[in-house]
């Protein structure tokens, strides 16, 4: 099984990136899953970002801290192969993992960090009595969260018991893809698939106003020529085979 992880899709060059480039490459994969939790104008998922998305291949969208930001999250969430941190507490609406065929099945899982974030549940213990209970070929796990060490600590956790663990959320990708010493796959940061000529992709000129001023600024995605970075994973066997980072730019 051979599948695409792009990372956090960024607004509107972010959307731009996957609708231009994901079609022609969509092929050499079985499935493809994307971070849309920036899709729609930097915050949260709305259906137009949704629906640009999936018409640009996407099979499944995760979420993260911007889930709530926009309402029309609710319907993606009850409807359409959409998914949110498994860790919220119980009640939340929407699920926090999927499962996927192609030949073979794959679950997916997002759990949230805790530190510098939201507090949620126990992502360690949440993680461990989800895998208790479903079983797949397959397992994929995204950690959305802010710190490096949270996330290296998850996965240790979970090396071995798990296929690949993909970090997310800092917009930063990392050049630290590889095999943990039990097998399962790792980078600490996918990246942001949008424009670089930003801060985390919001416009330069505010961002920086916030760090400046001290006063919350409004919030504007930036523009400007899209990236797209993405993780690709070779999943044969029932084993984990291999990580590569890929990236395209926008001509
Ligand atoms: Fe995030």
């Amino acid at each position: 099984m051979r599948l695409l992880f792009i990372g956090d899709v960024m607004a509107e060059p972010g959307l731009r990136a996957v609708s231009l480039h994901l079609p022609d490459i969509r092929d050499r994969y079985d499935l493809v899953i994307a971070n849309g939790e920036n899709a729609a104008r930097g915050k949260g998922l709305d259906k137009r970002s949704y629906r640009l998305l999936r018409e640009a291949g996407v099979d499944l969208i995760s979420l993260g801290n911007h889930a709530w930001d926009h309402k029309e999250v609710y319907e993606l969430l009850e409807k359409e192969p959409v998914v949110r941190a498994l860790n919220y507490p119980p009640g939340t609406p929407g699920k926090g993992f999927w499962r996927l065929e192609a030949g073979e099945s794959l679950l997916f899982v997002q759990v949230m960090g805790r530190i510098f974030m939201d507090p949620l549940d126990d992502p360690f213990r949440a993680l461990d009595a989800l895998l208790e209970r479903e079983k797949a070929d397959y397992v994929l796990v995204e950690v959305h969260a802010e710190a490096t060490s949270e996330k290296m600590a998850l996965a240790h956790y979970l090396d071995g018991r798990v296929s690949a663990v993909l970090g997310t959320h800092t917009h930063v990708p990392t050049l630290d893809a590889t095999r943990l010493p039990k097998g399962t796959l790792y980078q600490t940061d996918v990246g942001m698939t949008g424009t670089y000529q930003s801060i985390i992709g919001g416009e330069i000129e505010t961002f920086l106003a916030r760090f400046l001023t001290g006063r919350p600024q409004p919030f504007r995605a930036a523009e400007g020529k899209a990236r797209l970075h993405a993780t690709e994973l070779v999943l044969e066997g029932g084993r984990p085979l291999s990580i590569s980072p890929y990236v395209w730019e926008e001509p």
